[in-house]
């Protein structure tokens, strides 16, 4: 049974006492689902959150890393540090910091060796934009987005790697993809990882969507068999919301 996972994306959102706010309102609400639960805050606000949800369920994780262990890169941070404060599991490849922030395919796989020999986890985001969906290129990009950055790991890596297909057209948008098309691209997606590790691989992958998760949307969305959870933004930041959508499996 592949686990499922609803991950909340806070963004660059939140001050101090706006995410000490969020934390206890999250602390507040009942789950009744069996997902795994996962926040990911701004760096500023991951000592804290982590310290503070220590005897939760809820992990605390990072919305982006570097991948030198230390030295001059100015601005970053490493998996070592994420690590010293309990950070163990990594956003990386989000569709915001590949279109913002220029990071490629290349830098992504160096990205993830250095997470996973950090035995850190990783929700690895990717997805096609518009124009490629209007011009049905949106298997092959995806293929590629997910061949390059993870396709020269071993097949045990798999288990320290969670994937998350996030379109680009529906993130931020309200536009939601139908449950169809998520059901389409995750199976496509799932068939890809079976093509090159085989299917114990693939099956045991978690697959999740993200883009406008709502809790209007959420059940629908993961009734699908092959999605498997979310990566929520903008419904993340409000606890109620989330769990909404944590409990709608
Ligand atoms: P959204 O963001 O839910 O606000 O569309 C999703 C994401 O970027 O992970």
């Amino acid at each position: 049974m592949r686990k499922h996972i609803v991950a909340g994306n806070w963004k660059m959102n939140n001050d101090l006492a706006q995410s000490v706010a969020l934390i206890s309102d999250l602390k507040r609400q009942n789950q009744t689902s069996n997902a795994e639960v996962m926040i990911a805050p701004t760096f500023t606000n991951l000592w804290h959150t982590t310290e503070n949800l220590k005897s939760s369920p809820i992990e605390v994780i990072a919305q982006n890393m570097h991948f030198a262990e230390n030295g001059a890169y100015t601005g970053e941070v490493s998996a070592e540090m994420l690590k010293s404060i309990g950070v163990n599991t990594v956003i990386l490849g989000h569709s915001e910091r590949r279109a913002y922030f220029n990071e490629t395919d290349e830098m992504l796989a160096k990205k993830v060796d250095a997470a996973l020999e950090h035995n850190m986890r990783v929700i690895f985001c990717f997805g096609e934009e518009l124009a490629d969906r209007q011009a049905s290129t949106h298997e092959s990009v995806v293929a590629n987005q997910i061949k390059n950055a993870l396709f020269h790991l071993k097949a045990t890596d798999f288990q320290s790697i969670v994937l998350a297909y996030e379109p680009v057209w529906a993130i931020g948008t309200g536009e939601t993809a139908s449950p169809e098309q998520a059901q389409e691209m995750h199976q496509f997606i799932r068939k890809t990882l079976s093509d090159a590790y085989g299917d114990t691989v693939a099956n045991a992958m978690s697959i999740l969507y993200g883009g406008s998760v709502k809790p209007a949307n959420a059940k629908e969305i993961f009734s699908k068999p092959d999605v498997d959870g979310g990566l929520i933004g903008g419904a993340a930041l409000n606890a109620e919301d989330f769990y909404a959508i944590v409990n709608a499996f």
